[in-house]
């Protein structure tokens, strides 16, 4: 088994992903987002690219409901934004979600070509690394990153997934990249949540704009022993 990991949704190459079992992060927010409103009970969560295709599955169907983000902030007509502290089950029990982000919806759609695609976070850390290991295929981490570029959140969660797989299969082959992100995981592991502080420029971001309350949710770990998988366009977990 080799662990592969890519730094941004505007590097995912189709070759890198093929063939691979493709685990995605947007830490903050979008993947803990979906791991949270399916853990809550939504039925299913389906990522589109742009506000317009979203805008569509709602002329098409009536009981789903809208959410994302644009510039960090819920967008206009949506009824939930990008907080997953917004996700509460009595908002999403049973529903279809259509969700639409900057980066992490974008990290999905262009991972499509993957052999499989899981979706991931610190909230499911461990139960992303008991189903890699069943499944014994290549990995590709996908950081969806932040406007095209590397985001330390994404790459410190990458490099605990790397962490948890490597102690307990000493024999997975890294790639240069997972190498590297192993070993800036490994250097910063004993405050992961203020070296991002420091070093990620989207947390700043969003503790300015006030969601600090999400940032200390995301950084969580484990409270969801959920693998929400792609299936046929709809994140789903059975
Ligand atoms: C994204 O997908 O770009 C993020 O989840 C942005 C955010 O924090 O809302």
């Amino acid at each position: 088994m080799e662990i592969d990991v890519i730094i941004s949704a505007d590097q995912i190459k189709a070759s890198q992903v093929e063939d691979k079992l493709v685990v995605v992060l947007d830490v903050l927010r979008a993947t803990s987002v979906i791991c949270t409103a399916l853990s809550n009970g939504a039925k299913e969560v389906i990522p589109v690219e742009n506000i317009d295709d979203a805008l569509s599955y709602k002329k098409r169907k009536n009981h789903l409901l809208l959410t994302g983000e644009r510039d960090g902030f819920k967008i206009e007509g949506f009824d939930l934004g990008n907080s997953p502290l917004e996700f509460k089950r009595e908002f999403v029990a049973d529903k279809t979600i259509v969700i639409t982000t900057t980066n992490g919806t974008r990290a999905i759609k262009n991972s499509i070509g993957a052999k499989e695609l899981i979706i991931g976070c610190f909230l499911n850390l461990e139960a992303i690394c008991n189903y890699i290991l069943e499944q014994d295929n290549d990995i590709c981490i996908v950081c969806s990153g932040t406007v095209g570029l590397f985001s330390l959140d994404d790459a410190l969660c990458a490099g605990n997934i790397i962490h948890e797989l490597v102690k307990r299969n000493p024999a997975i082959n890294l790639t240069d990249i997972a190498f590297a992100h192993h070993n800036m995981y490994l250097q910063l592991k004993s405050n992961l949540q203020l070296s991002i502080q420091k070093g990620c420029k989207h947390y700043s971001y969003l503790l300015e704009h006030g969601f600090s309350a999400d940032l200390d949710y995301c950084f969580q770990k484990n409270t969801i022993g959920l693998v929400p998988k792609l299936k046929n366009n709809s994140i789903i977990t059975h």
